[in-house]
């Protein structure tokens, strides 16, 4: 069954909060942090206290992302605000192997995130490390931007990737998903969805995320 990992970038920052408890209350798997230096990407998110504040009143594990230059640096940070899944973008470490296995040293998950121009090949010799690989489908940066189709294809290169090197790592998608997109992702394998604007903006989130899952059933 596709699981789900809101994206608190949609929610009300004004009421951070009630958003956490509404995903508590849901049957989402995890709740996904996007984390923004500025230079990675052309915005800046939230940071280490809110995502520690917000870990007090979370049930759910934290799949936090971090759009940053050199994310290395802050693997014991992640560690100390709660992270369970800390995603590091391909095109941030120059030594990702190394990045990786201090991810792993700390504790954590280790996902690998590939903005829409990587190839997901380019992970073949660090998959079989990996527990997620999370494929944009938007460039990284904003909420509510347009899904890139050519994502459908990636998704089903990269399925092929893990059956054959044997690897355990799930497929995660991130930007632009919702009932619409989220079909096509699930037939080409992905495991998780994350989903910011259509779970916040709905009326009702905790159904509107009980209508992804439902998709795969
Ligand atoms: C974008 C972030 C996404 C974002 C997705 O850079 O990584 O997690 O919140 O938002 P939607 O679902 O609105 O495309
Ligand atoms: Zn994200």
């Amino acid at each position: 069954m596709i699981e789900v990992s809101p994206s608190l970038l949609a929610a009300d920052f004004a009421r951070l909060g009630e958003a956490v408890e509404t995903v508590n209350r849901s049957n989402a798997s995890y709740i996904h942090i996007d984390v923004m230096d500025g230079v990675f990407v052309p915005n800046i998110t939230i940071g280490f206290p809110v995502i520690s504040a917000i870990r007090k009143i979370a049930t759910k594990p934290f799949d936090v992302h971090l759009m940053i230059v050199d994310p290395g640096r802050y693997v014991s940070q992640v560690r100390d605000c709660g992270a369970e899944i800390m995603n590091v973008h391909w095109e941030a470490c120059t030594h990702l192997d190394r990045v990786v296995h201090s991810i792993h040293d700390a504790g954590m998950k280790a996902g690998v995130t590939v903005n829409p121009a990587t190839p997901v090949e380019l992970l073949r010799d660090i998959i079989s490390e990996l527990e997620l690989v999370l494929v944009m489908s938007v460039n990284p940066g904003f909420g509510g931007q347009k899904f890139i189709s050519n994502t459908i294809n990636k998704v089903r290169r990269l399925r092929s990737l893990i059956a054959e090197t044997g690897s355990k790592a799930k497929i995660e998608i991130d930007g632009g998903v919702d009932l619409t997109t989220a079909p096509a992702l699930i037939d080409a394998g992905a495991d998780i969805l994350v989903a910011g604007s259509y779970v916040f903006r709905a009326p009702d989130p905790v159904n509107a995320i009980d209508r992804l899952i439902d998709l795969s059933r």
